[in-house]
């Protein structure tokens, strides 16, 4: 994927950190009532470091993907905290923490043994009495096909514009497609275009949860708003492992 490749420095212009504060609140208000004396948090998928932008001000984070690209973009927003280069079906740290942050990367879990190992990797790095957070940006019960475009402008003379298309050719099967058609200006360059497609997974709810259960963890389903402007919820797992 070449958004977190060649074109992860441009990814804070595509979506910027300001933009995460109201999500990230939701996200540390979710872990706070299940573990109210949290301090540490691991991020699976933490890309470039947006909602750790904010997190990090309650809890000492802990950053892991698997694209050294976007840990170099993280490291300039987030040099506060530590980073860590793995995959998230497969990272193995060797200690636990308060709790563990999965958020949209993890629609890079495109078949159920994925998202299965994915679960077991966010497991093994929670404390007992701890929790792990998943948002992902759909569940099959959520799902709609959309478009949407946006885009920003940086300091630097450069400038990002993009066109997403959500859509879902086989509803039968555990995946969707995402395709990016991205616009970069450069000063006193002429503009290039690039396309970037995606396959991400999608799964009902009741597979997230038996999943969730399997791997060790009492789940429960939030679906309250980041913002109250807002009247679109995005799912929540909240899985706390047993002390
Ligand atoms: C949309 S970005 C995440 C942005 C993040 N939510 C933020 O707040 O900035 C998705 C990230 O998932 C990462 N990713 C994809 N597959 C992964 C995997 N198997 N393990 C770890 N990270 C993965 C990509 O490298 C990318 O950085």
């Amino acid at each position: 994927m070449r958004l977190y490749g060649d074109l992860a420095p441009w990814f804070h212009l595509l979506t910027a950190p300001a933009d995460y504060a109201a999500e990230a609140e939701r996200y540390r208000a979710l872990i706070a009532d299940a573990v109210p004396d949290a301090e540490t948090l691991l991020e699976l998928g933490s890309g470039g470091g947006n909602n750790a932008s904010h997190l990090k001000v309650h809890f000492s984070c802990t950053l892991s993907d698997v694209s050294p690209q976007m840990l170099a973009l993280s490291r300039t927003l987030n040099p506060d905290c530590e980073h860590v280069l793995g995959d998230m079906r497969t990272l193995r740290l060797g200690r636990t923490f308060d709790a563990v942050f999965v958020h949209d990367a993890v629609a890079y879990m495109a078949t159920e043994d994925e998202l299965r190992d994915c679960l077991r990797t966010a497991h093994a790095h929670t404390r007992p009495g701890g929790v792990a957070l998943f948002v992902p940006d759909h569940t099959r019960e959520t799902f709609q096909p959309s478009t949407s475009h946006g885009g920003h402008d940086g300091a630097d003379g450069r400038s990002l514009r993009y066109l997403e298309w959500v859509t879902d050719p086989d509803p039968g099967d555990t995946s969707y497609e995402v395709d990016y058609a991205v616009v970069l200006r450069e000063r006193g360059q002429v503009s290039r275009v690039v396309h970037d497609h995606h396959v991400e997974g999608l799964f009902p709810e009741h597979t997230w949860l038996h999943l969730l259960e399997h791997a060790g963890f009492q789940p429960t389903v939030d679906r309250s708003a980041a913002d109250p402007d807002d009247d679109t919820s995005q799912t929540a797992f909240v899985a706390r492992r047993p002390g």
